[in-house]
């Protein structure tokens, strides 16, 4: 049984649609009873209700589990501590391999959540668990945030500098990827990093997107003082800081690199450009 914590996000249904599509049973865990509906609808044959926080609820969770995709809620204040939650359930039960859903650029100390997912990984390491790292850039969804302002105004709005070129994955090609190193043998041992091969600027995006539209779109900075307001409607004070924090790391380096053959290899086809990407959003929403 393939059981997927933090099933119900946008990163965990897309896995589930995806195993779907391929006729695979697949366990999710989620913390509210309202996501359960959610989950099942996306494809989980299973659901157990429970905290990643809490050891024995990861434990119950993996009851009879063969194989585990951990997504640790993003910008998680507990990301090691579930961490250690999820390794000590999978080396109880014996998987055979443990997917960790981790981030590019985990080297990177300034991006407190990337260093997270590093350590995390370290202790994979060390518990001798067979273990895949995907390792995905920026989803090229994260722009849908901005969608409405995009359409209607002919702007993509976000708190750091047009300029900074950034490394685009897109998530349907992720859940992909996820779904073969999770059903096929012989992706143990590795750590691959999720990238398109697109690497843009916010005003290369723009104008693709209205290239796409076929009306004018530009690119707008602001400043994170402006945001934080904004992000604390629907953040924790801590996920606040730590967003803050990546913006303005964004805004200095940008998030560019990794190599696009690397999800080429595991898709075995192209990765989907931003372009298409866009193509196919604004078909699905009526907007092209
Ligand atoms: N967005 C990007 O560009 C990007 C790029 C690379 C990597 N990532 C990484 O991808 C990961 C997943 O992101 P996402 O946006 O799909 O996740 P998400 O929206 O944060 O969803 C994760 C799910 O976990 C569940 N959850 C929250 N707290 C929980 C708890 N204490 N115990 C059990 N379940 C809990 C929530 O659902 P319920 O509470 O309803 O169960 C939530 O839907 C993150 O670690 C992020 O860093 C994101």
């Amino acid at each position: 049984m393939i059981v997927i914590l933090g099933a119900a996000g946008q990163t965990g249904t897309a896995a589930l649609r995806r195993l779907k599509a391929l006729g695979v049973p697949a366990r999710a865990m989620v913390s509210r009873p309202e996501s359960a509906d959610k989950v099942r609808a996306a494809g989980a044959t299973d659901v157990v209700l429970g905290n990643l926080k809490s050891a024995a609820d990861v434990r119950r969770a993996l009851e009879g589990a063969s194989r585990v995709y951990h997504i640790c809620p993003v910008m998680s204040d507990a990301e090691i501590p579930i961490g250690q939650n999820v390794i000590a359930a999978a080396r109880a039960e014996r998987v055979d391999q443990l997917v960790f859903h981790s981030l590019i650029h985990a080297q990177v100390d300034a991006l407190l959540h990337h260093r997270d997912k590093r350590v995390v990984e370290g202790l994979i390491i060390e518990s001798l668990i067979p273990y895949t790292f995907l390792q995905p850039t920026m989803y090229m969804q994260n722009m849908l945030w901005e969608w409405d302002n995009v359409t209607q105004r002919g702007v993509y709005r976000a708190p750091y500098a047009t300029g900074a070129r950034m490394s685009l994955v897109d998530l349907e090609d992720i859940a992909c990827a996820a779904a073969t190193v999770l059903t096929e043998p012989g992706w143990d041992g590795g750590g691959f990093e999720l990238c398109s091969g697109d690497n843009l600027t916010r005003d290369e995006m723009a104008a693709t997107i209205g290239d796409v539209l076929g009306r004018p779109v530009r690119a707008e900075a602001y400043a994170i003082d402006e945001w934080r307001p904004i992000g604390a409607k629907t953040r924790t004070p801590f996920q606040v800081e730590r967003v803050a924090t990546m913006y303005a790391h964004y805004d200095r380096y940008g998030l560019s690199g990794g190599n696009a053959r690397v999800l080429a290899m595991i898709l075995g086809r192209t990765p989907t450009t931003y372009r298409e990407f866009v193509a196919r959003v604004a078909r699905e929403r009526g907007a092209a």
